[in-house]
């Protein structure tokens, strides 16, 4: 038996420890070989992959990015590279492929699997936002970088009585900005699942500094003011159809110092959230996730994406992963909102 992986989509700390899970569950319980594509899709379709023992994972558990690289290639855009991903993975000899990857990845994995090819997904995104599992791993190590920074900028905030503004990523949905707001005792957070109205967000700011002078906002790089649109760095899009969005902390901050009249800086921690070293949540549940998928070819489970539910791993159609994106729950929101301005 010859299984492949590919990791595809934006980077999250956390791959490397599925992918030694992977090839050493595979290797050392089912004597199988494993085989890593470069740079997700782009390398199935280039026949570029190298060969993955137990020897060339060691010591990457605690490495953040992904040692096979990645990258945002769509072979399901063209019919002739969807034939050539297919016809490679048939020369290459891969019994099952397995897909590292967010809602883009998962989406060209059940199209193969519609066509025949045997699939696993595992979901990754520092987003959280795939539905049907809990979690995705590299969101807790985001939501501590993202904690760790609103900490210090409530430090330097707090000494300059300032209104400090953090931009975090989160393109359909604010879960980074909401986890890490609640943890770094954020006083306004504006999520992508709620417009939000300017003139109340600075009364509310201006009210605050009355007693407190200093406030700290998180807004999710796709939030949008009521009757507004997303802000975008580019109107050019992806292979998958997805504009880059960027631009929303400097568009509120300016607002925000023009209204209220008080000093206010911005941050944008962009990268930053995704780069460097899993959480040890996050090793333990790539590890986890990386163990069961392969238990799931071994059992022919295919079409199925591993999933967290309720502190299990359970394995559900790719599909009901991709239906939509996981929004924000409200009641969480709400608990966010009792700390609010
Ligand atoms: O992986 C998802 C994400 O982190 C989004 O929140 C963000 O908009 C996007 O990636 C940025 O990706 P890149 O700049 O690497 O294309």
């Amino acid at each position: 038996m010859r299984i492949g992986i590919l990791t595809g989509g934006g980077d999250c700390p956390g791959l490397n420890a599925v992918i030694r899970a992977v090839t050493r569950r595979a290797i050392e319980t089912f004597g199988w070989e494993v085989i890593g594509f470069k740079d997700g899709w782009k390398g199935v379709l280039e026949g570029n992959y190298i060969p993955l023992t137990a020897q060339s994972v060691v010591g990457i558990l605690h490495k953040g990015g992904t040692i096979l690289g990645t990258s945002r290639t769509n072979p399901t855009k063209n019919p002739e590279d969807l034939i050539r991903v297919k016809e490679n993975l048939k020369k290459i000899g891969i019994d099952a492929l397995l897909t590292v990857g967010g809602d883009d990845t998962l989406s060209v994995a059940l199209k193969l699997h519609q066509d025949g090819v045997k699939v696993v997904g595992i979901p990754k995104t520092i987003d959280n936002d795939i539905s049907a599992t809990d979690f995705t791993f590299g969101f807790n190590t985001a939501v501590s970088i993202v904690t760790d920074c609103l900490d210090r900028l409530q430090t330097t905030g707090e000494s300059h009585h300032r209104i400090m503004v953090c931009e975090v990523m989160g393109r359909h949905a604010g879960w980074i900005a909401v986890h890490a707001g609640i943890a770094g005792s954020a006083d306004a957070i504006l999520i992508p699942e709620i417009p939000f109205d300017m003139e109340d967000l600075c009364l509310r700011l201006k009210k605050r500094h009355e007693r407190k002078h200093f406030s700290l906002v998180v807004v999710a790089e796709g939030a949008k003011p009521i009757g507004g649109m997303e802000v975008l760095i580019t109107r050019e899009v992806d292979a998958f159809g997805h504009v880059r969005l960027g631009g929303i902390g400097q568009l509120i901050t300016q607002e925000i110092k023009n209204r209220t009249g008080i000093e206010t800086r911005l941050t944008v921690l962009g990268h930053i959230q995704r780069g460097g070293s899993p959480t040890a949540y996050d090793r333990a549940l790539a590890t986890r996730f990386g163990v069961s998928a392969v238990n799931a070819i071994h059992n022919g489970e295919f079409g199925k994406m591993v999933a967290l539910r309720m502190e299990k791993i359970i394995t559900i159609e790719i599909e009901e992963a991709i239906l939509k994106n996981k929004k924000v729950d409200m009641e969480l929101y709400e608990i966010a909102s009792l700390f609010f301005a």
